[in-house]
């Protein structure tokens, strides 16, 4: 994990103190306070190879925010922006408060930066918006049209992207604010989508994390301490374009789970849908939730164990020629529909290197019908290219504008 620690202690401390001072009188001012937890004072580098909010795992609270360039702005106004939302960006995940031009809100004040990441991204709008079309990624050109999409337009696609991820609701919906405020005059939110995971400190141990249909998913994403992780995630140096060295692809889609439907089908065949257990994550296969798949393996009745359209099987790089991506996403709940059915769902987000290599060819194949499938709608999608991260003096995204 690339957390700091205790390096933004102060804000935690702060709120410590405040809690204890009423019950203390002045004795809280001579001792130390002691904060509940680390949950605030945690820390995540803005700088770096990669920008934030790709490896780290995903936080309690997220917020996805595309936005379109205002009429009249282009590649100058696009730049000042990138400029002004690294500045602002950089001091927030420090939990600090940012000194822009505009009078901060104040909404965080109290509170230490929560693993706050936020991270930016281009559409493939952005390019002919900015008279840089020709500096587009090709890794940018439309997804395909799955048979099954139900894709609002209104919700999809943008020409900029901000993934703001924090353990704390106040912290989040600062910097969202902050930044959103930041574009006023430049670009306008086009669309936002807000989520949430389970709190950090909730379960005993460090657990993979569930989604809205009670599975444990996350258990088979590629890991750092894999050989091909980088060449997986993220675009190499000298690959093409250059100024994406270090970035990734993310595909954004908001996929609702019809909850309903899922909550009538009995454990044992939820359990088939996936191919895992439900309790723990492990494979009906055999073994713990980190056991190896085994797709071949075949139970005393001769039936596989895993069953041929189960979502693991027909998701697996094995199946897909190898495809992989990072799956880093965060649940939604939008209130109910008229129909009384929960809007809820997955904000899913992959990365990859490649998307061709990665989401595309896994979804084509799911798009034909797994066992996942008739639970779910994909309402929204999106593809951003994420420039690798900014280094020491650079704003996010600046090599594309040299
Ligand atoms: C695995 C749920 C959509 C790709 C899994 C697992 C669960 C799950 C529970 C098993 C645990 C794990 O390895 O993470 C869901 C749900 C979805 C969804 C609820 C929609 C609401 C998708 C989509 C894709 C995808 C759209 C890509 C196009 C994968 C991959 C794996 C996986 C690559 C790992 C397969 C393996 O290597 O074992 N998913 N998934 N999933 N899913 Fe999904």
């Amino acid at each position: 994990r690339r957390l700091l620690g205790a390096a933004g202690a102060a804000g935690a401390a702060g709120l410590a103190l405040g809690a204890a001072g009423g019950a203390l009188g002045t004795a809280a001012a001579t001792e130390p306070p002691t904060a509940l937890s680390t949950v605030g004072s945690n820390r995540v580098p803005f700088r770096g190879d990669h920008q934030p909010g790709i490896i780290e795992p995903a936080q309690a609270h997220g917020h996805l925010l595309a936005l379109d360039l205002a009429p009249g702005a282009g590649r100058k106004e696009a730049a000042a922006l990138l400029r002004r939302w690294t500045r602002t960006a950089e001091a927030l995940m420090a939990g600090e408060t940012p000194a822009s031009r505009l009078h901060d809100t104040g909404i965080a004040l109290d509170a230490g930066p929560s693993s706050l990441t936020v991270t930016f991204g281009f559409g493939r709008t952005f390019f002919d918006r900015t008279g840089l079309a020709a500096r587009r990624p090709s890794a940018l050109a439309p997804l395909p049209p799955f048979s099954a999409d139900e894709l609002d337009a209104g919700r999809s696609d943008g020409d900029l992207w901000v993934q703001i991820g924090a353990d704390d609701a106040l912290v989040a919906f600062h910097a969202l604010r902050a930044l959103q405020r930041e574009a006023d005059g430049t670009a306008r939110v086009r669309w936002q989508m807000n989520g949430f995971n389970r709190s950090p400190g909730a379960t005993a141990a460090p657990r993979t994390a569930r989604n809205l249909m009670g599975q444990v998913d996350g258990t088979n994403n590629p890991k750092e301490t894999d050989e091909d992780f980088r060449q997986r995630v993220f675009v190499p140096a000298g690959g093409d374009p250059e100024w994406m060295a270090g970035g990734s692809y993310a595909v954004v889609r908001r996929i609702r789970m019809l909850l309903d439907d899922w909550e009538r089908v009995p454990l044992d065949g939820q359990e088939k849908v996936i191919g895992r257990r439900k309790s723990d994550g492990a494979p009906l296969s055999g073994g713990s939730e980190t056991t190896p798949v085994d797709l071949d393996k075949r139970g005393p009745d001769g039936n596989l164990a895993i069953a041929a359209d189960a979502h693991v099987r027909v998701t697996a790089p094995a199946s897909n020629g190898g495809a992989a991506m990072l799956r880093r996403s965060f649940s939604y709940h939008d209130g109910f529909r008229d129909d009384g059915a929960p809007d809820a769902g997955l904000l899913f987000v992959a990365w990859q290197a490649d998307p061709m290599r990665g989401f595309v060819p896994v979804q084509r194949k799911l798009d034909r019908g797994d066992a996942l499938s008739r639970f779910i709608r994909h309402e929204a999608s999106a593809l951003f290219a994420v420039p690798g991260g900014a280094r020491k003096g650079e704003y996010v995204g600046q090599r594309l504008f040299e």
